[in-house]
């Protein structure tokens, strides 16, 4: 069993929806050098939702990708907390965000609970957790105080 095989339980609906949208903004992508559409519906904790699709630049390195079009997006609204969030790249089923991605989804990691990542499978999606895509992540926590960390 590999990582991606964990199988993890958000609410059958809320996940339909999130993957719905992330596949409705993956069509308002612009990709014009790549034309590797891709969108991300994000799940704040009071229930809102953030969407992003990648939106490439002719300098290819400031390309921003949609995992992190929609977190500043959940983020610029005032929110801190990511609960889910569905990715969907339609020409490759089960895309997973890249790791710069990784790395800032990881900032906004709820302390409570790990942030559910769902990936398009072109059925209900796929859920894992993004401490299985990024595990022994630095972030906020391991600012605060001396000493050792705690590794997760
Ligand atoms: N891309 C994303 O938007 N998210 C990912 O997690 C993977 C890569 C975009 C960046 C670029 O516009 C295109 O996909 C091809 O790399």
């Amino acid at each position: 069993m590999t990582a991606l095989q964990t199988t993890i339980k958000l609410d059958a609906t809320i996940q339909r929806d999130l993957l719905s949208r992330a596949r409705q903004v993956a069509q308002r992508a612009y990709v014009p050098y790549s034309n590797f559409p891709v969108g991300a519906a994000a799940l704040a904790a009071d229930g809102s939702v953030f969407t992003g699709a990648n939106v490439e630049n002719a300098s290819y390195g400031l390309t921003i990708c949609a995992e992190r079009s929609a977190v500043t997006a959940l983020a610029s609204a005032g929110h801190r907390d990511i609960v889910a969030i569905a990715v969907s790249a339609p020409r490759v089923p089960l895309t997973t965000p890249c790791g710069a991605c990784r790395q800032v989804l990881n900032e906004f990691r709820p302390v409570s609970e790990d942030m559910i990542v769902i990936l398009d499978d072109r059925e209900t999606g796929r859920a894992v957790r993004l401490g299985e895509l990024l595990p022994m992540a630095f972030g906020p926590r391991n600012l605060e105080g001396e000493g050792e960390q705690s590794i997760e």
